[in-house]
């Protein structure tokens, strides 16, 4: 969708005034990364993930940034960044039982988004390889994908909602529907047993494998079991909206409606920088910026779908939400990694709350490029 009708002249300056900065800034961090995949930054540059953990759910996010960047200024520079961090990352196909249900993150956003963008057959055998590993995941008693391994093999989280378009991808890639009816199924589960009447969601679920009953909803990321974590309502809004992109059913599209609903009612009072629990006591006070640019990015999703009525309720609220935490959040100092800072993983650990995190990085340069009708669609 050409966004560009709906943004008044301010809001145009300042989305291309925002591009101008992050091409200046990620140009100086591309040439100073090396190796590296970024995860957060410590004392303003980032550690490299792929030395201390390479099977880490986060790092196909700076494929995303840099296939993106690619798309949009045809530079060499960041093809080539792109095309190294996949020969790390795609070493750990060998080792499938290592790998979790993000192998959706990471792989839309290297092998998949360099198919999309090249049309280089082996990234594309690559990421076929990711989505069998993903759809081998599936419980068909329970229709869950189980998000982690260990003694977890019931587990479901609502985060793997954005790891399903690698199997639309799949689908449509091969022929083979099986890899389409796993992804509908486990949004089926997601309907009934995740997410929450009222617009918010769970995170974690957990079933009996045998049986597929509902046993139990564990606090995860957020606060508390029944909390609300604001990054989980996040990707509900952004999972759910693509969900109905890729369906068409209008059950998930209601339910992307409410999930955007409940996170822009929870987010208006803090003036849409969100924290990271819309249920947590109000001291301590941690903000979460992630979950502010994932929710936009989810929003600018839906607006293609909802009635014309609708339509710039919700993308108004993107953009106040992109501007808010920008505003609150944003470092453009090109001498320390990092851009969106106040990302924080987990409400409960100290070293990666309210900290810049990869993810963050990617989510804004997604938004900003869609509304100048840049991106390349990664999902
Ligand atoms: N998908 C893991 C997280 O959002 O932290």
């Amino acid at each position: 969708m050409n966004y560009n009708g709906r943004m008044d002249q301010e809001t145009l300056k300042w989305v291309e005034t925002k591009w101008q900065q992050l091409q200046s800034k990620l140009a100086v961090e591309v040439k100073r990364m090396g190796e590296k995949i970024p995860y957060i930054p410590v004392d303003g540059r980032y550690v490299d993930m792929g030395e201390k953990n390479i099977f880490w759910w986060t790092n196909g996010f700076y494929g995303g940034i840099l296939w993106q960047m690619y798309h949009a200024t045809k530079d060499e520079m960041y093809k080539e960044a792109a095309i190294n961090l996949s020969k790390r990352l795609d070493e750990t196909l060998e080792f499938p039982n290592k790998l979790d249900h993000d192998v959706g993150f990471m792989w839309l956003h290297t092998a998949v988004a360099n198919y999309r963008e090249t049309g280089d057959t082996v990234a594309r055998e690559t990421g076929l390889r990711a989505a069998r590993i993903l759809a081998d995941r599936y419980n068909p008693i329970g229709k869950f994908i189980k998000a982690w391994n260990g003694n977890r093999d019931g587990w479901v989280i609502i985060d793997c909602l954005m790891n399903l378009p690698l199997l639309y991808w799949a689908t449509k890639e091969t022929g083979d529907d099986e890899y389409r009816q796993i992804a509908i199924g486990h949004t089926e589960t997601a309907c009934k047993n995740i997410l929450r009447k009222d617009g918010s969601t769970n995170h974690i679920v957990v079933f009996d494998v045998n049986t597929g009953e509902m046993l139990d909803n564990p606090g995860g990321q957020g606060y508390a079991s029944g909390s609300s974590w604001s990054r989980g309502q996040s990707w509900a809004v952004y999972g759910m909206s693509l969900a109905y992109r890729h369906t068409g059913n209008e059950e998930y599209l209601n339910r992307a409606k409410l999930a955007a609903n409940y996170f822009i009612a929870n987010t208006a009072v803090t003036d849409f920088v969100p924290v990271i629990d819309f249920r947590a006591p109000k001291e301590p006070y941690y903000i979460d910026s992630t979950a502010g640019m994932i929710a936009a990015c989810g929003l600018l999703e839906l607006v293609n779908y909802v009635e014309e009525g609708e339509k710039n309720f919700y993308f108004d609220a993107a953009i106040k939400l992109i501007k808010a935490v920008e505003a609150r959040c944003a470092n453009w100092n090109e001498d320390e990694d990092g851009i969106i800072g106040y990302g924080s993983a987990c409400y409960e650990r100290s070293e990666d709350r309210e900290v810049p995190i990869i993810y963050g990085d990617y989510y804004f340069l997604e938004a900003i490029l869609r509304l100048l009708d840049k991106d390349i669609f990664l999902w």
